[in-house]
């Protein structure tokens, strides 16, 4: 061993010296937000199905003046102040189940002074009975992609401001045909909101297959006149519609 010690870093210039602490920056934060990231996912599978806490699943057990609601409560409020901030004169909802989405739909536009809810469904079950509910909701027996039934829509909505909610069957096929069908009765400036787009691992039921995240992607794919709305996504960090909050920018 000499007196001279060896550096194994090489020396860097000043703007090498820059570029290192950028790069190395940038990729503390990249790590930084996919933690964050884990750590939403982690918690967003425990609140679908937290039975390792002995309790049933939340949207489960969610109630709406006593109907059962089968919605994460952010997202109904994230829809609530989308209903206040465009004041459609419709919302058309596939899938309608015990009609309690519908119901509360109709309770915001109750509060509005305007609003009316069609809900279509395969089967019929009991709703409400509330006069909110019977006031401000047509019920549809019927298949969403049924092409009367969306011409019997098209009638009742003749050109007002709609907004579309699609809740019905959640496979990808499916969904990108009530997507295609509905589009064009979206106003602009108005939604179409897709839900349960977290399932087929996103971040839920990873073994689910195709669903409505893909249809999303693919409808988006070739379509302009629907854009993604984040900052509604995002806003509660965890949402049942992943992607799933489109307005409708222009006509195609
Ligand atoms: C997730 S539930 C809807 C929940 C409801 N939107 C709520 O939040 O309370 C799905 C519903 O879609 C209906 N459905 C399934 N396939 C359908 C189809 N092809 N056309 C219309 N409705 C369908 C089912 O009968 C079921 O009631």
């Amino acid at each position: 061993m000499t007196g001279v010690q060896t550096c194994a870093l090489p020396i860097l210039s000043k703007t090498g010296i820059n570029h290192f602490y950028a790069k190395t920056t940038q990729y503390i934060k990249k790590k930084e937000q996919m933690a964050i990231k884990n750590i939403i996912d982690e918690f967003h599978k425990i609140y679908y199905d937290p039975k390792q806490l002995g309790m049933v699943q939340p949207f489960q057990n969610t109630y709406w003046l006593g109907a059962p609601i089968l919605q994460y409560p952010v997202d109904m409020f994230t829809i609530a102040e989308i209903l206040w901030e465009r004041q459609p004169d419709y919302l058309v909802e596939c899938g309608t189940n015990k009609g309690g989405a519908s119901f509360f739909f109709a309770s915001i536009f109750e509060l509005i002074g305007r609003g009316k809810v069609i809900t279509v469904d395969l089967t019929s079950k009991e709703m409400p009975d509330h006069r909110v509910f019977k006031e401000r909701v047509t019920c549809i027996v019927g298949d969403s992609t049924d092409i009367k039934v969306v011409e019997k829509i098209k009638m009742m909505v003749n050109n007002s401001g709609v907004m579309v909610l699609l809740d019905s069957d959640h496979s990808k096929g499916h969904v990108l045909k009530e997507m295609v069908l509905y589009s064009d009765i979206v106003t602009i400036g108005n939604y179409m909101i897709v839900e349960d787009g977290t399932v087929n691992g996103h971040p839920l039921l990873p073994q689910y297959g195709p669903g409505p995240y893909e249809a999303i992607q693919e409808f988006l794919s070739t379509r302009s006149d629907f854009e993604q709305d984040e900052e509604k996504e995002k806003k509660h960090l965890i949402t049942s519609c992943p992607s799933g909050f489109l307005r409708k920018v222009k006509k195609l």
